[in-house]
């Protein structure tokens, strides 16, 4: 078998187009040679390209990659790299099927850079690099996510239990809370805020309390069941949606367009549109049998304490009015890692260089709680700004 990555020059043709640092291509090159003139290795190697590359079956969950030990005792601390060249390995397949569908150059370039972000972030952290965004690459690397303009996006069958109706006359959005997701009396999910273990030592203390379970059902005439506020909370009164008056928009296994937030520059409202835009184009040329059924989101951006945190200006605020907030028993772990890294994980010690920093030191240190909700939108670009589920929300009674 032949493959493309190993060889030296074609190697450093990809690295230098994706931009890797120097000293990384070099260690790549030399563990290509080591590669080539292993059979064990190259076996071993072969057999990962075959099942991943080749075959579609990557390491899909948010989980670490298993590696072969056999090859942890060739390799020791290098194995990740060994890993990371097999996925790499994709790239001229990848590069092929982007020219097979029509889709450009700078698309490619701008998708697989994230690879880059990823790899000098490690690089600046800790000073010499390994890899350990396997369990997040290999969508780009299988050509199912893609970054236009600001944003990425992937298309996804939606895996929640929440139900979306729209009012066939006001045209308003309402969500029926997911019948198997236990809540507290506020209504958000009755885990949430809890602590990652790291953390535990400093979870506020909470009164304890009995969950409650919003109840769904579809009838002949319509649907039952508990509405969810926009703000990511359940009601505690029942409704019942007659089928005349509401139609329905999403629920699980529908397609949604998955939008996630790269790193780099300020997150400007235009900037999103015009990304929004770029998305509608792209998914309805390449996926016109696939039309998604409402964009869907869940990031730690999705706090909904950010509300109180930052200013309405602030562009993650702004970025969550946008989206209609259902229950998830997030946590502040998530807003953790993006804001402060994982690596602080001491409050006293934390860095408070940005409003953002400080106010959420603040926060958690008056004892109040911090958790990430998924979030889904329905409308496009065309009219992104409005803030419509929120905004009709505080200016209507909830009863439509
Ligand atoms: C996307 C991003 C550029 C948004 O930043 P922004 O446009 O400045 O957003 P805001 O206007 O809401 O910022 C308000 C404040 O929070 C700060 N802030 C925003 N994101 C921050 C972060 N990740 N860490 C620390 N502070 C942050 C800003 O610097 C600003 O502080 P200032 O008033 O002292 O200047 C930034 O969050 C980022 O690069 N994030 C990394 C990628 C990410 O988190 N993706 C989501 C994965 S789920």
């Amino acid at each position: 078998m032949d493959i493309e990555i190993l060889h030296p020059e074609r190697l450093a043709c990809w690295c230098n187009r994706l931009q890797f640092p120097g000293p990384v291509i070099e260690d790549l090159q030399k563990l290509a040679e080591q590669i080539q003139s292993s059979p064990f290795l190259f076996d071993k190697f072969a057999s990962i390209y075959t099942k991943t590359v080749l075959r579609g079956e990557w390491h899909r969950e948010w989980t670490p990659l298993p590696m072969d030990p056999d090859v942890e005792t060739v390799l020791g601390e290098a194995t990740v790299r060994f890993y990371f060249l097999a996925y790499l390995a994709a790239l001229p397949l990848a590069h092929q099927e982007y020219l097979r569908r029509g889709i450009s150059e700078a698309i490619f370039d701008a998708t697989m850079a994230d690879i880059r972000f990823w790899l000098c972030q490690e690089i600046s952290e800790n000073g010499t690099w390994r890899f350990d965004q396997f369990n997040w690459i290999w969508r780009h690397l299988s050509c199912e996510l893609f970054r236009l303009g600001r944003l990425q996006y992937m298309l996804i069958l939606f895996d929640s239990g929440i139900t979306a109706f729209r009012h066939r006359q006001s045209q308003r959005i309402l969500i029926l809370a997911d019948p198997d997701m236990l809540l507290r009396a506020d209504g958000y999910a009755f885990e949430a805020g809890k602590y990652p273990p790291e953390f535990k030592h400093l979870e506020p203390e909470r009164k304890p309390e009995e969950p409650w379970r919003p109840d769904f059902r579809e009838e002949p005439d319509g649907w039952f069941g508990y509405p969810v506020s926009p703000y990511g909370f359940v009601l505690r009164h029942p409704r019942f949606l007659n089928r005349t008056e509401w139609e329905l928009m999403l629920q699980r296994g529908d397609p949604v367009l998955d939008i996630h937030i790269p790193r780099g520059d300020p997150f400007h409202p235009e900037a999103i549109r015009d990304s929004l835009y770029q998305a509608q184009a792209f998914f309805s040329e390449q996926y016109p049998h696939k039309p998604y059924k409402a964009l869907f989101c869940h990031t730690w951006f999705f706090t909904p304490q950010l509300q109180k945190i930052l200013p309405p200006t602030s562009n993650i605020v702004r970025f969550q009015r946008e989206f209609y907030l259902y229950p998830h028993d997030g946590g502040p772990g998530f807003l953790w890692s993006f804001v402060f890294g994982e690596k602080n994980t001491d409050p006293a010690s934390a860095p408070r260089d940005t409003s953002l920093r400080r106010a959420v030191l603040d926060w958690l240190a008056e004892g109040k709680e911090l958790f990430d909700l998924p979030g889904v939108a329905f409308h496009g670009p065309q009219k992104w700004g409005e803030q419509p589920y929120m905004r009709q929300w505080d200016e209507h009674d909830p009863e439509v």
